[in-house]
């Protein structure tokens, strides 16, 4: 099935999940934080800001969307509305993307935040099919700079398989 989507209720998924609220828990901001969530799949993430201890909405934007509430959406070409945006999440989709820096600059052009996840599968394990190419955390980090973009923060989960970074646009 297209972009993994039969496994998108394992564990590992909703682990991911958790941990970018965890991440969102700690962005320095005052007030209601406003949620984009780029590549939003079934809405995994918006159940899990039911633990984020600060006001929030929450808004999906998928390629396929799964959902009459999630706009359609592709993060290769599209880009969100300016300023209705504090953070853009984007869990387990660059993975998919031919040009992943370009994607991450696209959204940052309209939201001063962005959180990905990256995932980086056990070198001894078999290249799923939908890791293509296979990127290295070099690759990731060369990214972040193409964007023109600065890690603020980051967190780790499934025994440090997946990486997931909070950026902020650099200083120009
Ligand atoms: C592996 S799923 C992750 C879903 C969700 N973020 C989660 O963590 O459960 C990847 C999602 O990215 C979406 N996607 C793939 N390519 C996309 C694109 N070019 N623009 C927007 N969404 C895309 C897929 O439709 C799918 O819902």
């Amino acid at each position: 099935m297209a972009f993994n989507l039969e496994h998108q209720q394992s564990p590992v998924w909703v682990e991911r999940a958790t941990t970018a609220v965890e991440l969102l828990q700690a962005v320095p901001l005052e007030g209601t934080l406003r949620i984009a969530d780029v590549g939003c799949g079934d809405g995994k993430l918006k159940i899990a800001l039911g633990a984020l201890d600060r006001p929030w909405t929450w808004a999906g934007f998928d390629l396929l969307p799964q959902d009459v509430l999630v706009q359609q959406f592709d993060i290769t070409t599209d880009y969100l509305p300016d300023q209705a945006f504090d953070v853009a999440v984007c869990l387990g989709v660059l993975e998919y993307i031919e040009a992943p820096a370009a994607a991450l600059e696209r959204l940052s052009a309209r939201v001063p935040l962005v959180l990905f996840s990256y995932s980086f599968p056990h070198s001894d394990e078999p290249v799923p099919e939908w890791v293509e190419p296979r990127r290295g955390r070099d690759d990731i980090i060369r990214c972040i700079r193409d964007a023109r973009l600065e890690r603020c923060a980051m967190s780790a989960c499934t025994e440090g398989q997946i990486e997931l970074s909070l950026c902020r646009r650099k200083a120009e």
